[in-house]
């Protein structure tokens, strides 16, 4: 049947987004006497903060109030875990863009001409603006964690060949196209709405509630939809609705803050780079016996995210292989830059290229085939534990290899590489694979809860209501699909509304890929509790069993002896009401199964692993150092996919934004540690030139996932991202072809022009 579950249906907003008639924040019509307020920001990125004269900004034409650490009703302070992250800095300044005041008028334009007349007293101090510094001073925002089995050091000793290595890799901004945006709404006795483009309402009325000193109950966060999250608005969006209630309380009236693109590069974290440094020991086959890596992130100022972002690199440095000594160390390094937060894979992406990196060295080493030997070292039986202690189950490892290899023809392909290599002097052309295992729930178990309410209306029409956000996704599609799937109705009988903490509280932020799996079964429990009651009416009133009665098509049938009675599904519902039956019901989820011991490091982390596989064909220019990607063939485990329509987008989607991670997206500071990458002129995201102009993407067929999922389906959001690395994997082919294949590459990414040719020039020297 259309519109139910595993069928491809179109985004419910697919339209309204191309036509531009969807409504983000900034569509919503302003209540008369909004105010507007810009941000003063830190020109320094390090340093003692003095005095903030505020006198020449309060009396710029229209300005309404110029608001400072001071003004703030309740405690400046919005870290989203720990603590001591303030709105606006007090004493000292801890990155070039950190927030030190808002300047609140009665225009956009008023706001932000007078944000820059606020004169800022800081005695300045030398930054950390590297990676390398901050180990070096042992600046951390947390203690060094590790993630240890066996015994690495005796097994490294041991082994028949050793290798060491290091690289690094760089962030990236989320650059989501609808930038962060908060409009507040004041009400009676200090209530407080706050309408906010964020994957995380509940802690955005965490945060507004900590700000203003008052009760969670005062503050109702409403999110229809973000113009893009990517897990940039998962922690930053709820500072961003701070600042706007603050200035809502203490004005009293409404107040939107809408950052512009510069302003919101500069002000907000981005995905954390990443230095490596490893050794590996291995034997005559290629066979991994032992890793030991440090890996230490660019935390950015403050703690954030951090914990998360470090734990899952650490849980994904394995990615696809058994490794039975293994020690990875993660370093969360505390930089005078950008507290860097969630992106798209939260530390997995960051986590993979470790062992991708080791055995493409290994390879080399060993005159081995690097594609076999990945193969060698997957998961498999008897070798199916992870560091962490948590089983490999349903390991779809080796059918997606295969099937991305006899897919791509890779055979065929590698001797079409060869044979071009062979024949041109300038351009060269590289092949790369790369094996997906992605853990799906959020590390912290307490995390992986949903709720939801549906209600069905007497006229058979259903609303919908859960706690995870719509950014794009297509979350809002397959959860209404689920509910469809339920009462047997078509999926435009079901009207999600706006996620608001005033309707599902306590939630946790849509993030984690988790959305679907945990709102999916909340809404299913939801509807299912209304379905049995409307059952349970049915039996009694038609006097048959409930056996007898069936949801179809829009229709309930009555199986009676003799004579089969049809309702439509309205009719039965007005029948229910008619006879005192709530048509209103909560529902609730769970995960079951996980457990994380955090300092051990050890547990069930994730409900499942996603699988999936990729290769991709890439050519260089060895003269100026441009790379393409030709063509990508990718194998995605998406278990009974919910909606292939939408999981196809959601691959697409991910392969270009993690192609664009690992090639073209630059962050860039100077040398004072200001970002001077804050526009697209400056810092390119993939255009659509830039997709693979061959793109073949598959679902894993026949594969519904083993664990109770909601339909058997798996998570997508994030695993896809992952699969970019092929891309970097290629790059480092076709450059390690300029020296006939003798010597492994050392490629940091992003994989810039500039970095292609120095990687070059290494060879050749
Ligand atoms: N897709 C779109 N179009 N826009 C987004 O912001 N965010 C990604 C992914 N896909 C994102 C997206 C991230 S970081 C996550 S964690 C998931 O969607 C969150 O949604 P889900 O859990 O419902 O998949
Ligand atoms: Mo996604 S990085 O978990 O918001």
């Amino acid at each position: 049947m259309s519109g139910r579950v595993h069928t491809a249906r179109r985004h419910d907003s697919a339209l309204k987004h191309v036509t531009g008639q969807a409504l983000y924040v900034d569509d919503l019509p302003e209540p008369p006497g909004t105010l507007h307020a810009a941000l003063v920001l830190s020109p320094v990125a390090c340093g003692r903060l003095g005095k903030l004269d505020f006198a020449a900004a309060a009396g710029s034409p229209g300005v309404v109030a110029v608001l400072g650490a001071q003004d703030i009703p309740g405690r400046n302070d919005v870290a989203a875990g720990g603590q001591g992250e303030p709105l606006f800095a007090v004493e000292r300044v801890e990155f070039a863009g950190q927030p030190l005041a808002m300047v609140v008028a009665g225009s956009l334009d008023a706001a932000r001409a007078a944000a820059t007349h606020v004169a800022i007293e800081i005695e300045e101090e030398t930054p950390i603006l590297d990676i390398a510094t901050a180990l070096a001073r042992q600046a951390w925002v947390q203690a060094p964690s590790t993630l240890l089995r066996g015994d690495p050091d005796a097994a490294m000793k041991a082994a028949p060949h050793r290798l060491s290595a290091g690289f690094s890799v760089g962030g990236q901004e989320h650059f989501y196209l609808e930038g962060q945006i908060a409009l507040a709404l004041p009400g009676e006795d200090g209530d407080i709405v706050v309408h906010t483009s964020t994957q995380h309402p509940t802690e955005v009325q965490h945060i507004c509630a900590r700000l203003l000193g008052c009760d969670f109950n005062r503050v109702t966060a409403v999110v229809r939809r973000l113009g893009g999250g990517f897990g940039g608005k998962e922690s930053n969006a709820s500072w961003v609705a701070g600042a706007a209630a603050v200035a809502a309380s203490v004005t009293g009236r409404p107040v939107k803050i809408r950052l512009p693109r510069e302003i919101d590069m500069i002000a907000t974290g981005k995905r954390h780079g990443f230095d490596y440094r490893y050794t590996v020991g291995f034997d005559d086959d290629g066979r991994v016996l032992a890793l030991d890596a440090v890996m230490a992130a660019d935390a950015g100022w403050s703690l954030d995210l951090t914990p998360g972002v470090v734990a899952r690199a650490l849980t994904h440095a394995d990615n696809a292989y058994w490794i039975p000594h293994f020690r990875a160390v993660g370093y969360a390094c505390r930089t005078n830059k950008q507290s860097n937060t969630a992106f798209r894979g939260f530390g997995g992406p960051q986590g993979v290229v470790v062992m991708e990196d080791a055995l493409d060295r290994i390879a080399h080493r060993l005159g081995r085939d690097p594609v076999e030997l990945r193969a060698l070292n997957f998961y498999a039986e008897g070798r199916n534990e992870t560091p962490y202690g948590q089983t490999v189950d349903e390991n779809h490892l080796a059918r997606c290899w295969a099937e991305v290899k006899q897919g791509g023809e890779f055979e065929r392909r590698r001797a079409e590489v060869n044979a071009f290599n062979a024949a041109h002097p300038v351009l060269k052309r590289g092949l790369g694979l790369f094996p997906l295992k992605f853990g799906i729930s959020f590390n912290l178990p307490h995390m992986n809860q949903a709720g939801a309410l549906v209600h069905v209306y007497t006229d058979g029409s259903i609303r919908l209501n859960h706690g995870g956000t719509e950014m794009g996704q297509g979350l809002f599609i397959k959860v209404a699909q689920v509910v469809a799937e339920v009462f047997k109705v078509e999926v435009d009988r079901i009207r999600a509304s706006a996620t608001s903490t005033a309707e599902v509280p306590n939630t946790s932020p849509t993030a984690a890929s988790t959305g679907s799996d945990l709102n999916g079964w909340a809404a299913w429990e939801a509807a299912n509790t209304i379905r049995q009651r409307m059952v349970a009416f049915a039996a009694e009133h038609f006097d048959v069993a409930e056996s007898d009665i069936e949801f179809a098509d829009g229709n309930v049938r009555i199986a009676r002896p003799g004579s089969n009675q049809v309702l439509t599904f309205g009719e039965l519902a007005n029948l229910c009401w008619m006879g005192r039956v709530s048509l209103s019901s909560t529902g609730f989820y769970k995960t079951p199964k996980i457990h994380w011991d955090g300092a051990a490091m050890r547990g069930r982390p994730f409900f499942y692993f996603s699988f999936g596989a990729a290769m991709a064909e890439v050519a260089i220019d060895t003269l100026t150092g441009e790379s393409r990607v030709l063509r990508a063939d990718l194998v995605q485990d998406c278990g009974s996919s919910l909606n292939p329509a939408i999981d196809l987008g959601q691959i697409e989607g991910a392969f270009v934004q993690g192609q664009g991670w690992l090639t073209c997206e630059e962050l860039w500071w100077d040398a004072k540690g200001r970002l001077r990458t804050t526009g697209p002129s400056t810092y390119k995201i993939p255009g659509s030139r830039d997709v693979p102009p061959i793109f073949n993407v598959k679902l894993l067929a026949n594969a519904p996932s083993r664990e109770a999922t909601i339909f058997r389906s798996k998570a997508v959001g994030e695993p896809p991202l992952l699969l970019a690395t092929a891309v970097w994997t290629a790059l480092k082919d076709a450059i390690a072809a300029v020296g006939g294949h003798k010597t492994a590459v050392r490629l940091d990414a992003p994989a810039t022009p500039e970095r292609i040719l120095a990687a070059i020039a290494t060879l050749k020297a």
